[in-house]
């Protein structure tokens, strides 16, 4: 990274967010951490220090509009730049049929994963204009480019996240901030794994069978590695990557190739 940087990571308490935080740090940049759960923040925040840079934890809430504004101007108040936004943090919501899903969790699935994409954007970037730079990167899924049956809710969010990156890239290109998304394919990890468990329940198959069908349905044969969706973001968090925006970027061992 070529220039002192700040970069604010949602959701880098745990999986590939904390790889996110811990790849930008190795490259120089200090980070903000917002994340609902102070245990784990606590912990990506020590990683980061031991890497030798600043970190700032801010217990957050995406789903809450005044948590959000508030976390950006602590974020401010405290290191005077946020130049790098990467809008992370996501839950899985229901694995049901769509006439099994209730309101309440169509609601939350779409409040974290696409609202809060939203509510951060839209405090951070009067910060970006003003400094004339920013890179933004929003990790969407392969699940916001191709149906993935019983999962509507987060499907429609993710989706919904690579629509808003391709409008707002057009929006502030002029004022030189990027916006892409990348799209992980099956990440390894216990998020996945939660996941492979529910499809389980549902489809009566085992976590097992569940996990090769979806090493199967790649190019390479294999699922992601958290780091390797943070090397990505890297990349499109640097002034590098100037000619880049508007784009989503599959990290997804081949799974989807569009
Ligand atoms: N793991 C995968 O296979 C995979 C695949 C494609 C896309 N993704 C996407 O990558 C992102 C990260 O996924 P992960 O696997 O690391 O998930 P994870 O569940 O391991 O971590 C998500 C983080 O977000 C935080 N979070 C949840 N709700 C929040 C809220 N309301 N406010 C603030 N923070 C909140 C959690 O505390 C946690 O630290 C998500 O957007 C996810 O949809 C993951």
């Amino acid at each position: 990274m070529s220039r002192n940087s700040t970069a604010l990571v949602t959701g880098g308490g745990r999986g590939i967010g904390r790889a996110i935080c811990q790849e930008l740090a190795a490259s120089g940049v200090d980070i903000v951490i917002a994340d609902i759960d102070a245990e784990s923040m606590a912990e990506t925040a020590d990683l980061v220090e031991s890497i030798g840079q600043e970190a700032h934890p801010i217990e957050t809430d995406l789903a809450d509009f005044d948590s959000v504004r508030d976390c950006v101007d602590q974020a401010y108040a405290t290191c005077g730049e946020i130049d790098i936004l990467v809008n992370n943090a996501g839950i899985a919501g229901p694995t049901a049929p769509c006439e099994e899903v209730t309101p309440e969790e169509w609601d939350t699935t779409l409040d974290v994963n696409l609202r809060g994409v939203f509510y951060m954007c839209r405090e951070v970037l009067p910060i970006m204009k003003e400094a004339g730079y920013g890179r933004i990167v929003n990790i969407a899924s392969v699940t916001g480019k191709r149906p993935l049956v019983n999962r509507t809710p987060y499907a429609t969010a993710k989706m919904g996240v690579i629509g808003f990156t391709r409008t707002l890239a057009a929006e502030v290109g002029r004022h030189d901030i990027n916006v892409n998304a990348v799209c992980p394919g099956s990440v390894d990890g216990p998020r996945i794994q939660r996941v492979f468990e529910r499809q389980a329940e549902t489809s009566g198959e085992s976590v097992e069978e569940i996990e090769n069908a979806v090493k199967d349905e790649s190019a390479r044969g294999e699922l992601v590695d958290g780091a390797e969706v943070a090397n990505t973001v890297r990349y499109l968090c640097s002034p590098d990557s100037r000619q880049i925006t508007g784009q989503d970027i599959n990290v997804s061992a081949g799974k989807v190739m569009y």
